[in-house]
């Protein structure tokens, strides 16, 4: 795991996206796993912008998102799908057909779940898994308790993160109380994962992800088990890490991340 501290919100935002775009450039045909929630909004928009002033090309790039609310209609302002097209894929040229999320409206939503994995292999794996962390430490909709090794199903939220994403959700009336997610073992399948954090309201639960022993009551936790996960934080994320001033030093002295030393 390799822990990058950046000074400011926006500048962690900013590596992230530089990162992202390195990696299509390297591999347009790229398998990305995408996330929701306020943190990434902020990085689909630099995505945007470097799609319209670099011309960043997502023409050949699949997506997998991580999770889907059961029983929301993808047109429902409040669905994942609605918040990929409004923040994502309507400013870039991504092929809408190379887009997936699970499917939280299907009869069957555990056959669902399984076709959901089957095309993730189809394609060769996920190459970058996008990833926030969310108050309880979940990554995905994989909430404490979720099993290590966990595959795509429909998981229960906990009253934290349904009073978490209610305000998104215009209210807790309109919030779903489930979720189909990739499980732990699915997102920890990917080739590599760069997980974005940002704000003190993140600073504990990024510690116990980070340092703290590896837990399902901390589902984040499971990535120091990945060998190669990155994690961006801001200064504020970064108030509990012991190690910081180790990360501080790696970010600045290792060859691999000179050319954003512009970002210190
Ligand atoms: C949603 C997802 C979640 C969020 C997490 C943080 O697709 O993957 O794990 O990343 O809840 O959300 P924000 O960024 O809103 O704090």
């Amino acid at each position: 795991m390799e822990v990058l501290i950046l000074p400011t919100r926006e500048k962690a935002d900013l590596l992230a996206a530089r990162i992202i775009a390195n990696y299509l450039r390297r591999k347009p045909h790229l398998v990305l796993g995408l996330a929701t929630g306020r943190t990434m909004e902020r990085l689909y928009h630099l995505l945007g912008d470097m799609h319209a002033k670099a011309g960043l090309d997502f023409s050949l790039c699949r997506t997998f998102n991580l999770d889907e609310y059961i029983g929301m209609p993808p047109e429902s302002q409040y669905s994942y799908r609605y918040y990929m097209n409004h923040h994502l894929f309507s400013r870039i040229n991504i092929d809408p057909r190379n887009t997936h999320l699970p499917n939280g409206m299907a009869y069957d939503l555990d056959a669902a779940c399984t076709k959901y994995e089957d095309e993730m292999v189809e394609c060769g794996g996920i190459d970058l898994q996008l990833l926030g962390i969310g108050s309880d430490g979940h990554i995905g909709f994989n909430e404490p308790l979720s099993a290590l090794r966990s595959r795509t199903r429909q998981k229960a939220l906990t009253p934290e993160t349904i009073t978490q994403n209610a305000a998104l959700c215009g209210g807790e009336q309109n919030m779903p109380k489930r979720a189909l997610t990739m499980g732990v073992g699915t997102i920890l399948d990917a080739k590599r994962c760069l997980m974005l954090v940002t704000g003190e309201t993140k600073a504990k639960i990024l510690a116990q992800a980070v340092e703290g022993p590896i837990t399902s009551m901390v589902t984040a936790s499971a990535l120091q088990l990945h060998p190669h996960c990155r994690i961006i934080v801001d200064e504020e994320a970064a108030e509990h890490l012991q190690g910081k001033d180790y990360y501080r030093w790696m970010f600045r002295s290792e060859p691999e991340w000179a050319e954003h030393h512009d970002l210190l």
